[in-house]
């Protein structure tokens, strides 16, 4: 089954910041679920959640495995893991939603910035009205230089892919407000990782 350290070193935090953020019961859709590890711990840690996996369509396979394997047993109460979904960044078929939640975990330096872009596109059209997008990873910030550790990541992604790279934070909240979603918070995560929150910005006061 496929498994990832980084995810058993990483999902306890990432579930703490999604109790902390997440309305229950909330319908949530991930994005680039990979392992299925986020899923099912989120799942059999925080009740009231109906959580929607999904993938590439290559990808998906793995995170089937995991999802038959242990998605059914031991979840919160209240909460449920769905079939995963085929869903491709470049490609465009969202689901309708409505979600109280879209999150995504270490995607946005694997994919094209313009899947980036899509991304937030799509999950400002299937957000409901309090709905939240939360983007977990490591991010670029105009006023700090890269952490070693990200600098030599970000060399090491852009070696195998000049497409994939570390993003700027100021740039994704700047796709996220053309999209009407504004950044309420920056969570600062272990290991030099951020969870960029995102939500509906207010409606300009009427003139
Ligand atoms: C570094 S992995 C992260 C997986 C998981 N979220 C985690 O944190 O361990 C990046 C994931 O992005 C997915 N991915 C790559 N291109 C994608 C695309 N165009 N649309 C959706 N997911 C994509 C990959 O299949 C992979 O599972």
């Amino acid at each position: 089954m496929r498994f990832s350290e980084a995810c058993e070193r990483n999902k306890e935090p990432i579930r703490a910041v999604l109790e902390a953020w997440l309305p229950r019961p909330a319908r949530v859709l991930e994005i680039g679920s990979g392992s299925g590890q986020h899923a099912v711990h989120v799942c059999r840690t925080i009740p009231g959640l109906q959580w929607q996996p999904s993938e590439r369509g290559e990808a998906l396979p793995d995170l089937r495995e995991r999802l038959q394997a242990e998605g059914r047993q031991g979840l919160a109460q209240g909460s449920g893991l769905g079939e995963a979904l085929e869903l491709d960044l470049t490609q465009g078929a969202w689901p309708a939603g409505p979600y109280e939640a879209v999150f995504t975990a270490n995607t946005a330096h694997i994919v094209p910035m313009a899947a980036v872009e899509a991304l937030i596109a799509g999950a400002a059209g299937c957000l409901g009205p309090a709905g939240r997008l939360l983007i977990y990873g490591p991010f670029r910030r105009a006023d700090q230089p890269l952490e070693p550790g990200n600098a030599a990541f970000d060399a090491h992604l852009r070696a195998l892919d000049p497409a994939m790279g570390l993003r700027d934070r100021d740039w994704i909240a700047a796709v996220a407000a053309a999209h009407g979603l504004a950044l309420l918070a920056e969570e600062v995560m272990p290991a030099n990782n951020r969870t960029l929150v995102f939500g509906r910005a207010a409606a300009p006061p009427a003139a």
